[in-house]
């Protein structure tokens, strides 16, 4: 299979192509990916995969480029987003344009060419849950995006499914919580604590630290994109998470442990404006119809990634 990733120089794609390639021994990827600041070239094993790895360096909003790409694949995999709430912000037609122009760009490409397409999404689609409730999103939960990053998300998924409906496009979509491991940029809080404990610097928490995240093991993620790719029914969406709900400051106080720092580093900041508060995903879906399940526990999980990155700070 010759793959079209998208976003493939960022956190979790590079984690899909290093998975993907190694494991696929016969397959090809291209990678599409705009290098943005989120972005690392490197983060790919490209010398351990000469011949089957190709990076081009452009905007998925660049549909000339994209049909060009599109035409020469078997198979689409959309990563490529701007990921960060805090600059969705700040900035966010920038998040309209690469994740919902581009989404739909390569939507185009793929009727045209008539593609297979994935599309990569997030449980913010869904909104905030209460933050003492044991409910759970799920495959039928209504979106409700409370921010530019997670409505140009929504957006986009719902962009997918009108494709489906309307033109019969072999799609489909994953929902997965929290990311965490290698190769994530130092703007998000895992890495970000890792980094400033490192240094010895204040680790800012916004508001109380209560707020719940549903963390998975980006491997872990990887290798349900995989049970989708291959098995995923037509217009479906999965709903992808390793029932791990933690607590931010808990987060925080477990890798400070493992360095043996002191939680006196934590500063509690003004909160982010309109701040969901918890996110929890039901899996039963992709557990029981395509057989996945996550491999990691968190905390030995949260450990590998704790000395990868340290390994990075010592000798980048
Ligand atoms: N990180 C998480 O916890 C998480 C959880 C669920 C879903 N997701 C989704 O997974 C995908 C990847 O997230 P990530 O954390 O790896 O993000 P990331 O920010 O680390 O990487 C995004 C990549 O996309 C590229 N990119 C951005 N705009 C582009 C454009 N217009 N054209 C081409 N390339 C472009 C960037 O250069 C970068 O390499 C995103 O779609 C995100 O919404 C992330």
């Amino acid at each position: 299979m010759k793959i079209l990733v998208t976003g493939g120089a960022g956190f979790i794609g590079s984690n899909f192509i290093n998975y993907w390639l190694s494991k696929h021994v016969e397959d090809n990827v291209i990678n599409l990916d705009k290098l943005t600041y989120a972005a690392n070239p490197n983060y790919v094993w490209h010398e351990h995969f000469k011949g089957r790895y190709t990076l081009v360096q452009g905007d998925i909003t660049d549909s000339n480029l994209v049909e060009q790409l599109v035409n020469d694949s078997d198979c689409i995999v959309n990563f490529a987003a701007e990921s960060h709430v805090d600059n969705s912000i700040g900035m966010p037609g920038q998040f309209i344009s690469s994740n919902y122009v581009g989404t739909f760009t390569l939507l185009e490409a793929a009727r045209k060419s008539d593609v297979r397409f994935h599309q990569i999404s997030t449980d913010e689609v869904f909104g905030s849950l209460p933050i003492d409730s044991a409910e759970l999103f799920n495959e039928n939960t209504s979106y409700h995006p409370n921010n530019p990053y997670s409505a140009s998300k929504a957006g986009a998924d719902l962009l997918v499914r009108s494709y489906v409906n309307t033109y019969g496009l072999n799609a489909t979509i994953s929902n997965c919580s929290n990311n965490f491991g290698p190769n994530q940029h130092a703007e998000k809080l895992i890495p970000k604590t890792i980094v400033l404990a490192s240094k010895n610097q204040k680790i800012p928490l916004y508001g109380n630290g209560l707020q719940i995240r549903d963390w998975i093991y980006v491997e872990d993620h990887c290798r349900a994109i995989e049970k989708v790719l291959l098995n995923g029914k037509k217009g479906e969406s999965y709903l992808v998470s390793a029932r791990n709900e933690q607590r931010n400051i808990d987060v925080v106080k477990m890798i400070l442990s493992l360095m043996n720092k002191d939680y006196s580093l934590i500063d509690f900041v003004k909160d982010r404006p309109g701040h969901d508060v918890r996110y929890a995903i039901d899996p039963t879906k992709i557990e029981t119809e395509l057989g996945w399940k996550p491999k990691y526990n968190f905390s030995n999980a949260l450990e590998i990634t704790v000395k990868h990155y340290m390994h990075f700070l010592i000798s980048p």
